[in-house]
């Protein structure tokens, strides 16, 4: 059977970074994400038991870049006596560039492949897989607000606030769109090794969860604004300080920021979120969104912007 899953990236307020174990690829902190509603990564799997490996098209071209952690994700899932299969990617947005393209990517192969291959896992089975492939992809089994819980048993995922309940706007500044230089794997375990602040970024993570939950509960716009935007410049202080530094802004990212604090001070309801890339997400109330997004367009060195909503987790499209 042939099946095609969509899922959306999702975007950390409250951040994962850093693990417990690399092995299981389990998080060192929770996390708390807001599932986008128009970037998207669809998936297509395809078993055919005349291929003698899997075979991965990215976008319409061959690509291998990605095909072990694709393929050890299906081994994973499946199992490892399984037949190999074709995977066409599909996503409208850069990848491996800071936007979570893993996470939508894993979260949609997951979905495809369980039902090319008959399976009907829960969600939340389909979550560790996908998490175990790559950490962020667990929270794009899920819409609107998701909380990851890193409890001693593994993860667990949950819905804190459906996109409905309370909607939210994001847009994002696209200010470089090539493959960033360390990919967030590498540059969590740098960061564990290295940077002097990782022990106090974890120490806190638990205390920032807690406001960040409850901002969402009471849909507190400046109490979330104020609690993610400390929780990203944290992380990004503990890369800074790793050797070697890791760095992931450009001059662009830091103006598209100065855009956001100028309109903060004008009364608008707006915060960024940054991840590893040099992208800035503007997370804004939706009456906000067009002024946000002009604003952002006339920041020197921004090339493109996209908006997007908040939307539902990863699903199936197709099977035949
Ligand atoms: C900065 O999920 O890409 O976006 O588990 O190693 O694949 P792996 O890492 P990944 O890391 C995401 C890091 C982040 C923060 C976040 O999304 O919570």
């Amino acid at each position: 059977m042939r099946a095609t899953a969509i899922a959306q990236p999702n975007i950390a307020l409250i951040k994962y970074w850093g693990k417990r174990d690399i092995a299981q690829n389990l998080p060192a902190v929770g996390s708390i994400s807001i599932t986008l509603s128009e970037l998207y990564t669809e998936m297509t799997v395809q078993p055919d038991a005349s291929l003698k490996r899997d075979e991965l098209v990215v976008n319409g071209e061959k690509s291998s870049e990605m095909l072990p952690r694709i393929s050890a994700c299906l081994d994973q899932l499946i199992g490892l006596e399984r037949t190999f299969a074709r995977i066409e990617s599909r996503s409208n947005f850069p990848i491996a560039a800071g936007l979570a393209s893993s996470a939508s990517a894993f979260a949609a192969l997951t979905v495809a492949a369980a039902r090319a291959t008959n399976m009907s896992p829960t969600t939340a089975s389909l979550a560790r897989h996908a998490g175990r492939a790559s950490g962020s992809a667990a929270r794009s089994l899920y819409g609107g607000y998701a909380e990851l819980a890193n409890g001693s048993d593994g993860i667990e995922v949950t819905t804190l606030c459906s996109a409905n309940a309370w909607p939210m706007s994001v847009v994002v500044a696209i200010t470089q769109v090539a493959a960033k230089a360390v990919g967030s794997t590498r540059a969590m375990e740098i960061s564990r090794q290295t940077s002097p602040f990782y022990d106090s970024w974890i120490e806190q993570q638990a205390g920032d969860l807690d406001v960040a939950r409850r901002a969402i509960e009471e849909h507190d716009f400046a109490a979330l604004a104020t609690i993610a935007e400390h929780n990203c410049l944290k992380m990004h202080s503990v890369m800074w300080a790793s050797r070697p530094p890791m760095m992931y802004w450009n001059s662009a990212t830091l103006a598209c920021m100065q855009t956001v604090r100028r309109l903060q001070s004008e009364g608008c309801d707006v915060f960024f979120t940054i991840d590893a890339g040099p992208q800035v997400k503007a997370v804004c109330l939706p009456g906000e969104a067009a002024r946000v997004r002009v604003a952002l367009e006339h920041t020197p060195g921004v090339i493109e912007v996209m908006h997007t909503g908040l939307g539902a987790g990863a699903r199936l499209l197709d099977a035949s």
